[in-house]
């Protein structure tokens, strides 16, 4: 056991952490891993539960089809489920992770190497690692999508891997598939801006060499968030969790690749990848939302596996988004996004950046909220900022204004309708990549880039609800009246656009309380001759009243 000093939580303590706070849900009962454990939390992803009632899993009676019984746990959802869960494995309220990303990014902390560590507890290595029954056939490693996929497949990975000309180390979330006790085969994207892995496998295969790699399951969340996470290649993510967690990760060396490891890991498969043979792996539904295909990607050979005494397997509920990978790189991603935009590029007006989660998977629509009455100009560049931040991000990219709510389809939709002129207001640009998605770069397809400003180009007039004040008088007479719950969709009432007038104010007023005939003899005075229909009256300063 280590007892290194640390001030971050490990994942045992994160699943205590989210049962006092009501996230979890433990399944004492019997559910098999292949075919019912991943639909059974998918329910809550397609079944019309509102976000913030998602829960993590913790599955304790694991069986499979084949009547085999599991002694390990599996935990689904628990580092992302939503961004609540998310909140509480960076200790910090979700206001403030963009804060928290930025500063662990600029503040980054070497790790802690230290000689004990509770993930090598228990070791598994040589004959122990074979046959049936044993090495990775003892994992309860669950089947994501049942009906497409082919295999187990590890899916809350940190895969790391050594840079054999820096010595700098890389961390990703891959997925890896089991094949057999003691061979899997991971994935990693070859893509523009894909797995920083595959940039060491070039290295290692260039010197006829395998690759050792350590996958690491179950690591504490502040780790586990980096897995995911787009940092520039070479930056050793192991730092940067130290600066999520304000001071330094205890590390301890893989027991026989050279590696160093998370010290509190609940389990680590440590191996070979192979540098000159691939294996078929997949189908496997992806992140794209689409069954990924089978396809040559790098077989591994198992050399360890190593554990706490009682750990517990986290798995990822990914496919179509919404999920908890679709998640768990929302929340990392947006800061990211938002803070090139306005840091790095310094464009002020720019005030969030949310990639559009639900089918769409984050990586295609990018929504940049602006300040109204930002410059065209800066909105272009914030537009085509966004396009070419991430190789594989921002295909579609919409500028709006803060009024919109950009979780809220329609709300784009409407913006587009009423706010954008296509001829002006959009612009396509060619060669973008295919990125993450059912087709593979190598085929050479070019995909393009759409941008649209659907910002307001001037004031326009209010929307057409009932004001705030109004809305609420009648939602209290709705719940007096019992007439059953509300859940507010934005936009609910009314507000100005810009274009509205104190006379107007007035006017309106009058009328809610019964005066209307007051507004009559104002606008009596108000006549004209010679005009179109249609033509536009603006009241003059004095109020309208006909004095003016
Ligand atoms: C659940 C989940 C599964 C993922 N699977 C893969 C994968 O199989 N291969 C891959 O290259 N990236 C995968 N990703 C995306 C990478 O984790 C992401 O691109 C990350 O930036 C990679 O880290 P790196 O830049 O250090 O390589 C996955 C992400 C999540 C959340």
């Amino acid at each position: 056991m280590t007892d290194a000093p640390r001030n971050y939580s490990d994942l045992h303590e994160h699943i205590a952490a989210l049962e006092q706070r009501g996230l979890l849900r433990r399944i004492d009962r019997p559910i098999d891993k292949d075919a019912e454990m991943h639909p059974l939390v998918r329910w809550q992803f397609v079944g019309g539960i509102d976000q913030a009632e998602r829960k993590a899993f913790l599955f304790t009676n694991i069986v499979d089809g084949l009547g085999r019984k599991y002694d390990i746990p599996v935990v689904v959802g628990a580092i992302a489920a939503n961004p609540e869960i998310y909140s509480v494995g960076m200790r910090a309220p979700l206001a403030d992770i963009q804060a928290k990303w930025d500063h662990a990014i600029a503040h980054p902390v070497e790790p802690r190497l230290v000689n004990e560590a509770v993930c090598h507890e228990v070791v598994i290595e040589g004959d122990a690692l074979k046959g049936e029954g044993h090495g990775l056939d003892r994992l309860p490693i669950p089947i994501s999508t049942p009906g497409f996929d082919s295999a187990p497949t590890l899916t809350a990975t940190n895969v790391i891997t050594r840079d054999p000309d820096t010595g700098v180390q890389n961390m990703g979330t891959y997925r890896a598939a089991l094949k057999s006790p003691d061979r899997l085969v991971v994935r990693m994207a070859t893509r523009v801006g894909g797995a920083g892995g595959y940039q060491h496998y070039l290295k290692y295969q260039k010197r006829g060499e395998p690759m050792p790699c350590a996958i690491v399951l179950g690591c504490p969340p502040y780790v586990a968030f980096m897995g995911p996470q787009k940092l520039p290649l070479g930056v050793d993510e192991i730092t940067v969790a130290g600066g999520l967690a304000g001071g330094p990760i205890n590390i301890v060396r893989a027991r026989t690749v050279d590696l160093t490891i998370p010290a509190e890991s609940e389990l680590v498969i440590e191996g070979l990848i192979d540098t000159e043979y691939l294996e078929p792996e997949a189908p496997f539904g992806e992140s794209h939302g689409h069954v990924a295909l089978e396809e040559f990607n790098m077989p591994m050979r198992v050399t360890a596996i190593t554990h706490r005494r009682n750990p517990i397997i986290p798995s990822y509920i990914s496919q179509v988004a919404p999920s908890e990978s679709s998640v768990i790189k929302r929340v990392a991603y947006e800061p990211l996004f938002t803070a090139h935009l306005r840091n790095t590029l310094g464009i002020r007006g720019v005030k969030k950046v949310s990639l559009h989660e639900p089918l769409t998977g984050l990586l295609r629509v990018t929504v940049i909220t602006l300040e109204k009455g930002t410059s065209r100009t800066e909105i272009w560049r914030a537009l085509s900022g966004a396009a070419s931040f991430k190789g594989d991000c921002g295909k579609i990219c919409i500028a709006v204004n803060e009024d919109i709510d950009v979780d809220n389809a329609d709300g784009l939709l409407w913006a587009m309708a009423y706010r954008m002129n296509p001829i002006e207001d959009v612009q396509m640009l060619p060669h973008r990549g295919q990125g993450h998605g059912p087709k593979r770069e190598h085929d050479q397809e070019e995909d393009s880039t759409l941008l649209m400003d659907a910002t307001m180009k001037g004031d326009m007039p209010p929307l057409a609800l009932p004001k705030q004040e109004y809305m609420e008088r009648a939602k209290a007479i709705w719940q007096e009246l019992d007439l059953g719950p509300l859940r507010p969709q934005a936009p609910w009432f009314g507000y100005s656009l810009g274009d509205w007038l104190p006379q107007w104010d007035e006017a309106a007023k009058r009328a809610a309380q019964g005066r209307y005939l007051d507004n009559g003899k104002i606008s009596e005075k108000q006549r004209r001759k010679g005009l179109k229909p249609e033509t536009k009256f603006r009241p003059e300063k004095d109020g309208g009243n006909g004095k003016g």
